[in-house]
Parts: C-alpha cells; structure tokens; sequence
C-alpha cells in the first residue's frame, strides 16, 4: 500500500488473535500498521505485534529496496507496537531509534536497555530532517500511555498518530470505520477525554491531509468526519438521540420488564432504544452504546444483598472508563427485599455530571400492576428528557 511516493504502509493483520489486550473480541482481527519513509534518510514508523516480526521485516526489506534504515520512530510503547523494537535494532546496528523520554523508559522495563549510543530523545515539537521530508514530533500524553506522540510530515501532510483514530478490524475486511473505531475508542481511550482534547487542539494548527493511525485503515478522505467523532467523544459529548437498557436477567423476569419498558418508550415517541444483555452480549459495544447515547437505564436484579455481579462489572467498566454527563435511571427486580438500584446509583454517583432520573421502576419478582405502571411513569420521564 503506498501512502505517498515514498511512503509505504509495512504493517501487518492478525487474524489469530482471540481477545485484544486480552479482554476486547476482534471478530475480523486486528491491524499492526508501521511505515516507512524513503527519503535520502529512511525512517521506520513503529514495529508490530511480537508474532508478527518476520512477516514486518519482509515487507520492510521489500520497500527497502536494498537500502538500509536510519531511524525508527518509537511514537507508542504498548507491546501491540513494540514488541520487534529489538528485532529492528539487531537487524539494522546503524539505526538510531526515536522516543520521547518516558518511551525510553519503557524500552528499559521491556527490553533492559535504553540503546544508549544509537538512540535521540525528541520532546514536543523537535524535528527530524530526512531530506524532502522533515518530521515533527508532537507528545501526546495518554493518548493512550503516557510516552506516547504524534508525528507530522508537512511535505506530504500527514499526521501519524499513534492509536488515536485507530479501530479494532484487519485491514483485509471492509467494514464500517465509525462502529469498531468507537468501540474501541472508548474500551481503550476513554478514559483519558481531557488528554486526547489536548492533542487534537495540536493537530488542528496543521495541515493534515492524510492520518496513519497504528490500528485501522489509512484515512484521507472526509477527515473533518473522524477528527469530529474524536472531538465529541473526548467531550463525552452525546453523539446519538436515544435510550439504551442495559441488563441482566437470571430466570427471565427481568428480561420481560425491560422488553415492556422498550415498548413503552417506543410507544411514547422514543425512535432508537438499544438494548443489550449484558451476559450475553459484547459488554464493550454496550459501554460503546452508553457513550454514545444520552440515556442509560440500569436494569439488573437485586443479588446477596446489592446487585447482580454481572452488572457490577458493567458499572465498574463504565466508572473507569469516566463515564459523565448523562442521565441514569434504574429497573431493579427483587422478589422480596429490592437493593439493585440502592447499590447500582451508589455506585455511578462517582461518576461526574450524571442525573438520576426521579423515577425508578421495582419489580417484586415478575410484572405485574404496580410495576408495569412504575415502568409507564419512568419511561414518560425519559421520553420527556430526550
Ligand atoms: Fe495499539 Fe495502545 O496500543
């Protein structure tokens, strides 16, 4: 794949790999992206996953051409990119590798050394000349660890950006950019919103033409499109009108409860209700729809006193993530002493800027009168909140 004229893309896809980071499902796998630009001095762009350095160093000789590399430029040190840094270095004894100085660190923690003597420590805004080509290198702290930086190519105009407007997906399978670049975005970077608004206000004083992430497909078209999704989730803006229900049931009652409360917002105006069991559905692309939408209803079953172990770990991913600035209601079963919504609410209030709706709907076992009209009263309440 050619960037430019002397840009290539050198990286490779995983089609073996089960769980990324060992917890997020890749049903069509994953992408290592590294490049490499021939200039009168060559410089490599990131490594690839461990399993992959043969297969790297292949497609590295090719677009060498017989030549040798100069640099390697170290933009992020998780393993997923890092893990042939040595595989590189013994291969090519001339190269100098490039980092900022918290990459180094980690080169050290990873690999005992830190190539002392074959190595250039860059900080925010130093430069690299290649000849046609200078990069400039801009830190991006937390973007998704703290060493990590951009690096931008003004001759060509493009930004190389680490994992920022990564998706999860090979390359060899088409799919949609904004469902798997979401999912992933908030299982892995959500967190740190404040961190990737910083940098996104670097990117936006350069003329980006091209963006090359690590992960993902290279983006040169409609990029107003990405760097605009990359802004509203950094914001934890709201992205989509809607209502998601996220749950659990154990014998189905529950279950039922929430298929009424679907159908009731439905009825009452609501156009998109997402729902998810969360036992059995990807409880990544649940916290992705949470984000996503305005609403989140809780609905879970009241469990040793506090509330189903699944769906703690649901509102654990979510409090970790920073989940804020949404509205948060809760459907509780419980058969004889409901404690589910006590407990989910004590949690999610660390959450920042959350309101709790005023209603919450109890189920006393299974549906009935009384909770099928609670469940009425709290869908009103969210259909008027959307
Ligand atoms: Fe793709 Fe944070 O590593």
């Amino acid at each position: 794949m050619q960037i430019a004229d002397d840009i290539l893309y050198i990286g490779v896809n995983d089609h073996q790999l089960d769980l990324f980071e060992g917890q997020f499902i890749v049903p069509n796998g994953m992408a290592y992206n590294s490049y490499v630009i021939l200039d009168d001095k060559i410089a490599v762009m990131d490594s690839v996953e461990a399993h992959f350095g043969d297969e790297w160093i292949g497609k590295l000789e090719e677009a060498l051409g017989g030549r040798a590399p100069d640099y390697l430029v170290v933009q992020h040190m998780e393993p997923d990119h890092s893990a042939n840094i040595t595989t590189f270095m013994d291969r090519y004894p001339e190269a100098t590798i490039i980092g900022t100085v918290g990459a180094f660190n980690m080169m050290q923690n990873y690999f005992g050394t830190k190539f002392e003597g074959r190595s250039r420590v860059v900080k925010d805004g130093e430069t690299l000349d290649l000849g046609t080509h200078t990069l400039t290198f801009i830190t991006a702290p937390l973007v998704h660890w703290p060493e990590v930086m951009f690096t931008y190519d003004a001759a060509a105009k493009v930004l190389f950006s680490a994992d920022a407007f990564g998706k999860f997906g090979a390359l060899d399978v088409d799919e949609d950019w904004d469902c798997e670049a979401r999912r992933y975005y908030f299982g892995i970077v959500g967190k740190f919103g404040a961190s990737v608004q910083k940098a996104l206000a670097k990117v936006e004083q350069l003329d980006v033409q091209t963006i090359c992430s690590l992960h993902g497909p290279v983006l040169s078209e409609n990029l107003e499109h990405y760097i605009g999704q990359y802004k509203t989730w950094s914001a934890y803006d709201v992205e989509t009108k809607g209502i998601v229900i996220a749950y659990t049931s154990v014998y189905g009652h529950t279950k039922e409860a929430v298929e009424y409360l679907a159908q009731v917002l439905g009825e009452k105006g609501c156009e998109r209700v997402v729902v998810t069991d969360l036992a059995r559905d990807d409880q990544a692309e649940a916290a992705e729809d949470a984000f996503r939408h305005g609403i989140l209803v809780l609905a879970t079953t009241t469990y040793n006193g506090g509330y189903f172990p699944i769906m703690h770990n649901f509102v654990q991913h979510l409090v970790d993530h920073a989940f804020q600035k949404r509205t948060v209601a809760f459907l509780e079963n419980g058969t004889w002493m409901p404690a589910a919504a006590k407990g989910m609410r004590a949690d999610m209030e660390t959450c920042a800027e959350i309101e709790f709706a005023e209603h919450t709907a109890t189920v006393m076992g299974s549906l009935d009168d009384d909770s099928r009209a609670q469940i009425e009263a709290l869908a009103d309440e969210l259909v008027a909140k959307l």
